[in-house]
């Protein structure tokens, strides 16, 4: 594991996307593996500044993201599609029939993960799988005590992974209960994987994955068998590390 001190979130974007850049520079086919959430927005903020500055040229890649809520439309605005379209491909020349995210609203489940399992499959896994991480250490949907083997999957989502990704919607009623979840497998199958993290909410998640025992109850620590894994975090998300 490489371990990049960032000083802020600011800071921590900045790293992170050119890492981003220089993947898509040294191989514009390459297959990136794209989050949600809070974490990566200013990390896509710069890669969009720079192909609009015709810096980047993303018309070769592909994107595979990491998971969708069950049950919500690709245009519903919680939607995880819809917040990859609004925070980075409606900004970029990536080919919308390249950009791959779980249907969720599929309902058979075992069909909709065997498509994403063979999407993976097609284009060779993934070349850079970018990745934030839940406080309970959770990578994509994968929660604490979830298979470490395992392919995309149907998960239930846990009361604080339902409670933190309540400020989303208008009331954690409204939250899905089930997400699709690209699974370890893929993850682990990555050529390099990029996890980013920012902020003292973060410490605790940090700390258990980096510096402890590889067990599932903290999903992210298989990442320390990975061969080529970066990490990049803030002042306060390290505050906890040794
Ligand atoms: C999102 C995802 C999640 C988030 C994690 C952190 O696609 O896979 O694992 O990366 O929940 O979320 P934020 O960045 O909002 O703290």
């Amino acid at each position: 594991m490489r371990l990049i001190r960032a000083k802020n979130y600011d800071d921590m974007s900045l790293k992170a996307a050119n890492i981003i850049a220089a993947q898509v520079s040294l191989n514009p086919k390459s297959v990136l593996g794209l989050a949600t959430g809070s974490t990566p927005i200013g990390t896509y903020r710069h890669l969009v500044e720079w192909y609009q500055k015709g810096e980047l040229d993303f018309g070769k890649a592909v994107s595979i993201n990491l998971d969708e809520y069950c049950g919500l439309s690709g245009e519903h605005p919680q939607s995880y599609r819809r917040f990859m379209r609004e925070n980075l491909f409606d900004h970029i020349n990536i080919p919308a029939d390249r950009s791959f995210l779980p249907d969720g609203t599929q309902t058979d489940s075992v069909l909709e993960c065997a498509r994403y399992d063979r999407i993976i499959e097609e284009h060779n896994g993934i070349d850079l799988q970018l990745l934030g991480i839940g406080r309970n250490a959770h990578i994509g949907f994968n929660e604490p005590d979830s298979c470490f083997a395992c392919g995309t999957h149907q998960v239930i989502l846990t009361e604080s992974t339902i409670a933190a990704n309540t400020r989303f919607f208008e009331d954690e009623a409204q939250v899905p209960r089930k997400a699709y979840s690209m699974g370890m497998q893929a993850i682990m199958q990555a050529k390099r994987v990029l996890l980013i993290a920012s902020g003292a909410d973060k410490a605790e998640a940090i700390r258990n994955s980096f510096f402890g025992p590889v067990t599932p109850q903290v999903p992210a620590s298989i990442l320390q068998l990975h061969r080529d894994v970066i990490v990049i975090a803030d002042e306060a998300a390290l505050a906890d590390c040794p």
